[in-house]
C-alpha cells in the first residue's frame, strides 16, 4: 500500500544502460605520460565507459528504457510523453526521441521530443513532465524521460579523462515508487556563459575547464537560493546531497559550496576543523553515492540520475521517508536545484536498479582499441555499413550505418 497522496509526483522507475567497453584511467594516464594519481585521486575517476561507433545515443536510450519498463512492469502503452535529454543528437532536425519511440513500440498518442542544454536536458524533461502531470493533461498516463549521452573530448586534452557514455531512463508518475519531488521547492538558474560547448561542426566538446567549475558553483548557489531562499538551512534535514557529476571530485567541490552557503562563510581548508567538517559531511551525504559515476565517467545529462540510482540501490531502506537534494547543471548554462523524498517501498526495487552485473561484464579496452573506436567514430555518421562484431558486440540493438542519408538500427 502506498500512503502517498494522489497529488505526489516524481520518479516511479529508473534504469541505467551503458556501452560494453570501458577504459581504465590508469591506462590512459600511462599512455599520456601523466601521473595516474591525477585522474584517480585528483579527479576521483577509476574508469570511463567508451561507446563504439555502433552504440549511439539512440541505442543506449532504448536499452535503458527497455530495462526500466520491464523491471518496473510498466506497460509501454501507458506512456503519454517521451522526452530524450541529450547533448549528443544524431540529426540536426530529427530528434533521438522519435527513433526511440518507434524502437520501444510506444503509442502514437504520445508527445515526443528532444531537449538539449548540455548536461541539463533530462532535468528539464523531468520538471516539464511533472508540470504535464500536475496540469491534468496527462489523464493518468506516465512520462518517460531518458538521459542519453556520449561525452567526447579531444585526445590528449584536459577533458579526455572526464569522458563517459550511457543512458538513464526515468518514468515520471503520480504516487511514485522511488522518489517524490516537491514542486514548491524547485529553483532554476540561467546565464549565457561560454564554459563548455560543441559547435555544429565538431564531434568533440570544447571547454574552458576551470571557468566551467566556477560557473557550476555559481549556478548551484543561485538555483538553491531560488528553490529555498538564500538563507535557508537545509543540510540537517537531508540524508544525502546529489549533484551533477562531470567527474567525481566535482561533487566534493559542490558540497563544499553547499556547506559554505549554510554557514554563510567560506571554508578554509588549511584549517583542521574546516577540513574535517568537509571530509565528514561529504563522506556521509555525498561520497557513498558516487561509485557508479567513478566507474562510468561523465554521462552528461544522466550523471545526476546515475548518482540517484547508486543511492537507491545502496540505501533506499535506510532513507525511506527522508529528504535528499538534487542539483542538475548544464553548461552554457542552465541549472535546477530541487528536493525529493525517498519512497517508503523504494528498497523493493534496489536490485532491479542495480547495474553491477552489467558493469562486471564490460570489456576492458586497451589504448589501441580505445583510439580505434574514437577514430572510427569520427566517420560513423556517414559510414554505409558498420559491423557490431568488429567492436566485440554480440546481442543488442545497434547502429549499423547510414544508407540514403537514413540511419539504420538492427537488433542482433
Ligand atoms: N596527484 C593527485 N592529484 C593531482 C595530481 C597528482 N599527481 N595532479 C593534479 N592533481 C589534482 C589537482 O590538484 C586538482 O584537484 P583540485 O581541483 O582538488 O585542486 C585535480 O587533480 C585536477 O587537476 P587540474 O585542475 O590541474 O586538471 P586540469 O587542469 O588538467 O583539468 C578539468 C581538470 C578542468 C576538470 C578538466 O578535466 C576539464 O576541462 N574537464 C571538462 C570540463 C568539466 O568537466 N567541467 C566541470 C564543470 S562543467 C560541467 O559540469 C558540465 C559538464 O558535464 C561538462
Amino acid at each position: 500500500m502506498n500512503a502517498r497522496p494522489e497529488s505526489s509526483v516524481g520518479i516511479d522507475a529508473a534504469a541505467f544502460a551503458g556501452p560494453r567497453g570501458c577504459l581504465d584511467l590508469a591506462d590512459l594516464a600511462a599512455a599520456r605520460g601523466i601521473d595516474p594519481a591525477k585522474f584517480l585521486q585528483g579527479l576521483g575517476q577509476r574508469r570511463m565507459a567508451i561507446a563504439s561507433p555502433c552504440e549511439d545515443t539512440v541505442s543506449l536510450a532504448v536499452a535503458a528504457a527497455d530495462r526500466a519498463l520491464s523491471a518496473f512492469d510498466i506497460d509501454p502503452g501507458d506512456i503519454g510523453t517521451l522526452i530524450v535529454g541529450t547533448e549528443t543528437g544524431v540529426d540536426h532536425s530529427k530528434p533521438v526521441a522519435v527513433y526511440v519511440h518507434e524502437l520501444l513500440g510506444l503509442s502514437e498518442r504520445c508527445r515526443t521530443f528532444e531537449t538539449k542544454h548540455a548536461c541539463y536536458g533530462a532535468m528539464a524533461g523531468l520538471t516539464a513532465s511533472m508540470d504535464w502531470i500536475a496540469s491534468g493533461r496527462a489523464r493518468g498516463r506516465k512520462a518517460l524521460v531518458i538521459a542519453s549521452d556520449i561525452a567526447r573530448y579531444g585526445l590528449g586534452t584536459p577533458g579526455e579523462p572526464t569522458q563517459g557514455a550511457g543512458a538513464v531512463a526515468l518514468v515520471i508518475d503520480r504516487r511514485p515508487r522511488l522518489l517524490t519531488i516537491d514542486p514548491s521547492r524547485i529553483g532554476d538558474f540561467t546565464r549565457q556563459v561560454m564554459d563548455f560547448w560543441r559547435p555544429l561542426y565538431s564531434k568533440v566538446a570544447f571547454a574552458d575547464g576551470h571557468y566551467s567549475i566556477r560557473c557550476y558553483l555559481d549556478a548551484l548557489t543561485a538555483a538553491r537560493a531560488d528553490a529555498v531562499g538564500p538563507g535557508a538551512e537545509l543540510l540537517d534535514d537531508l540524508a544525502a546531497c546529489l549533484y551533477h557529476v562531470p567527474f567525481v571530485k566535482m561533487a566534493k567541490k559542490a558540497h563544499q559550496r553547499h556547506l559554505e552557503i549554510e554557514r554563510g562563510a567560506p571554508l578554509d581548508l588549511e584549517r583542521d576543523a574546516d577540513r574535517h567538517l568537509l571530509a565528514e559531511d561529504h563522506g556521509r551525504r555525498v561520497a557513498p553515492w558516487l561509485e557508479l559515476n567513478a566507474e562510468i565517467g561523465n554521462i552528461y545529462t544522466g550523471s545526476l540520475f546515475l548518482a540517484l540510482i547508486d543511492l537507491l540501490r545502496q540505501a533506499a531502506d535506510r532513507f525511506a521517508g527522508r529528504s535528499i537534494s538534487l542539483f542538475s547543471y548544464g553548461s552554457g548554462c542552465g541549472a535546477t536545484f530541487c528536493l525529493g523524498e525517498v519512497a517508503e517501498a523504494a528498497s523493493d526495487w534496489s536490485s532491479a536498479l542495480d547495474p553491477a552485473d552489467d558493469l562486471a561484464r564490460r570489456r576492458m579496452l586497451d589504448i589501441t582499441d580505445y583510439e580505434r573506436f574514437v577514430r572510427d567514430g569520427e566517420s560513423a555518421d556517414t559510414a554505409e555499413s558498420l559491423d557490431p562484431a568488429a567492436y566485440g558486440l554480440g546481442e543488442g540493438l545497434f547502429y549499423v550505418g547510414t544508407v540514403d542519408h537514413q540511419r539504420r538500427y538492427v537488433r542482433g
